[in-house]
C-alpha cells in the first residue's frame, strides 16, 4: 500500500516560502488533509468483494417519483423489464430485460471526407463513444446478453475471442460492474501461447479488472471451435460449483441482435429529433462476428428507416455471413432473408486483424483531416472499403446521404503503435530562449 513517505511528499516541496499567509495556511491545510487521506487509505481494508452475488439495480427510482433516472443519469446499470420498438414485437423471443450499461444515444454528426462523389453526404453514428472501457457496438449486445445471465443466475460469464477481442474487454468490465466473475479465453499466435500475454490495449483493461484470462492457439482454436472451447471451460467450471454463462464469439447471437435492433430505434428518434433536414439512404458498418448487421438490417427493414445496409466484413467472406446472420434472423422468427436485407462487402485485405501499410496510412489520414479515430481492425477496414467503393462506383453513391457506424476498438490501435509509427511524425524539442522571464500562474505542476 502506498503511503504519503512512499510518495515522498514533504512540506518542503510545496512551495510554502513564497506565499502569502492566506494562501501558506490554505496550502498547510491540503497537505494536512492529503496526509490524513493517506493514513485512512493505509488503514482501508483492501476492496475486494467476496460475495458472488451479481450487484443489481432494479429500475424503479425513487418512491415519491423525485429523480428520474434516465434523466438525471441515475439509471446506468440499472436493469429493467423490456418492451420492443411497436415494429419489432412480433419477434420472438422477446428479451424480458435489459441493462443500461452504454451511454446513449450516441451521438450523429456530418463527417467531413474529403473526395466524396457528387453530393454524397457521410455520417457518423458515435458509438465509439458509448462508454470507455464498455465502449463500442459490443456495449449493446451486453445489455441484453447480461441481464439474461443475471436471469439465470450467473455467477460468471465466459466468452472467446481474438487477442485484442474488444468484446472481450467490453464483456470482463461490464461483467465486473455487476460482480460476476469473467472468464476470457482469448486466441493467440502458437509462438505467443505459453507467454504472459503482455498489457497491451485491450489486455490491460481486461487484467485490471481481473478477467481470468486463458490462451489458446490458433490452431487449437480452427481445431476445436469456439462453442467446444467455451463448453470445455464451462464443464469445468461447473464441476467446481459454479454457475457460469457463455457469452458467444462477438456476442452475436440472437438474443445479442437486440442490441442493434434498439440502436435503430434510436437512430429514428434521432432522425425525427432533427426533423426533416437528415433522412439517411444508407447505413455503413463494419462486420467481425455478424450481430450488429444482422440487429441493424432487421431494424432498419422492419422499421420506417428502410434505409439500405452495408456492411464491410473484415475476417469471414461474405457468404459466410449471409448464412451466419440468417441463422439469427431465424432465431427471432423473422421470415426474412439476410440476402434481402444485407449488403456484404469483402474488406478483410491481408486477413483478421492485419493491416496494410495503406490502411492504416489512410486511418492516419482521416484523423489528421477529420480528428475521428478509427480502429484499424474494424471501422478502419469499414471505412477504407466503403471509400474504395465509393472511388470504383461513384455513380451508386453520387447523392446519397450515408450513416457510418463507428463501432469503436480504439484500444485495440496500441497493437498497432509499431506499425503506424512511420505514419505519426510531427514532434520538436520546444526552442525556449533561456533569458525568457518566468511568470506566475495558476496551474503549477512542480
Ligand atoms: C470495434 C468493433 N467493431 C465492429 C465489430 C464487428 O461487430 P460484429 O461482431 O457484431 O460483427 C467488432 C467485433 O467483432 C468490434 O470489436
Amino acid at each position: 500500500m502506498l503511503s504519503p513517505s512512499a510518495c515522498s511528499i514533504k512540506s518542503s516541496s510545496l512551495y510554502l516560502a513564497p506565499l502569502p499567509t492566506v494562501r501558506r495556511n490554505f496550502h498547510k491545510r491540503l497537505l494536512c488533509d492529503f496526509r490524513r487521506h493517506w493514513s485512512t487509505l493505509a488503514r482501508a481494508p483492501t476492496i475486494v468483494d467476496s460475495s458472488t452475488a451479481p450487484r443489481v439495480m432494479e429500475s424503479g427510482g425513487s418512491s415519491d417519483g423525485a429523480i428520474d433516472g434516465a434523466i438525471a443519469g441515475f439509471n446506468f446499470l440499472e436493469r429493467k423489464p423490456y418492451s420492443p420498438p411497436p415494429w419489432a414485437s412480433h419477434l420472438s423471443p422477446i428479451p424480458s430485460h435489459v441493462f443500461s450499461l452504454g451511454h446513449l444515444p450516441s451521438p450523429i454528426h456530418r463527417w467531413n471526407l474529403p473526395n466524396l462523389p457528387k453530393g454524397t453526404e457521410v455520417w457518423l453514428k458515435r458509438d465509439d463513444l458509448s462508454g470507455m472501457q464498455l465502449s463500442g457496438n459490443k456495449v449493446r449486445k451486453l445489455e441484453f446478453l447480461l441481464a439474461d445471465a443475471v436471469a439465470q443466475g450467473a455467477d460468471c460469464i465466459i466468452t472467446i475471442g481474438g487477442i485484442q477481442s474488444n468484446h472481450c474487454r467490453a464483456t470482463a468490465v461490464a461483467a465486473k460492474y455487476l460482480n460476476l466473475n469473467c472468464h476470457v479465453i482469448l486466441r493467440t499466435s502458437k509462438a505467443l501461447v505459453d507467454k504472459d500475454p503482455g498489457l497491451t490495449g485491450n489486455l490491460l483493461v481486461e487484467r485490471l479488472v481481473g478477467a481470468h484470462v486463458q490462451l489458446i492457439s490458433k490452431e487449437e482454436y480452427a481445431k476445436l471451435g469456439s462453442v467446444t472451447l467455451t463448453e470445455l471451460l464451462k464443464e469445468k467450471l461447473l464441476k467446481e460449483g459454479r454457475k457460469p454463462y457463455v457469452i458467444p464469439v462477438g456476442g452475436s447471437n440472437s438474443l445479442g441482435t437486440w442490441g442493434y435492433i434498439e440502436a435503430v430505434r434510436e437512430i429514428e428518434q434521432q432522425v425525427h429529433n432533427a426533423g426533416a433536414r437528415v433522412k439517411f439512404d444508407d447505413i455503413v458498418v463494419a462486420c467481425g462476428s455478424g450481430g450488429t448487421i444482422a440487429g441493424l438490417s432487421l431494424g432498419s427493414w422492419l422499421s420506417a428507416m428502410k434505409t439500405k445496409v452495408h456492411a464491410f466484413s473484415v475476417c469471414d467472406d461474405p457468404d459466410y455471413f449471409y448464412d451466419f446472420v440468417q441463422v439469427l434472423l431465424d432465431g427471432l422468427q423473422a421470415g426474412v432473408l439476410s440476402r434481402d436485407i444485407v449488403d456484404i462487402h469483402n474488406a478483410k485485405g491481408l486477413g483478421y486483424a492485419m493491416s496494410t501499410a495503406e490502411e492504416l496510412k489512410f486511418v492516419k489520414e482521416v484523423a489528421t483531416t477529420t480528428g475521428v479515430v478509427l480502429d484499424p481492425v474494424y471501422s478502419g477496414k469499414a471505412a477504407y472499403g466503403m471509400l474504395r467503393d465509393m472511388a470504383e462506383n461513384p455513380t451508386e453513391w453520387e447523392g446519397r446521404r450515408v450513416l457510418f457506424v463507428h463501432t469503436g476498438g480504439l484500444l485495440g490501435l496500441y497493437d498497432k503503435v509499431d506499425q503506424m509509427a512511420s505514419t505519426v511524425g510531427n514532434w520538436q524539442r520546444m526552442d525556449v530562449d533561456e533569458s525568457v522571464p518566468r511568470k506566475e500562474g495558476t496551474g503549477k505542476m512542480f
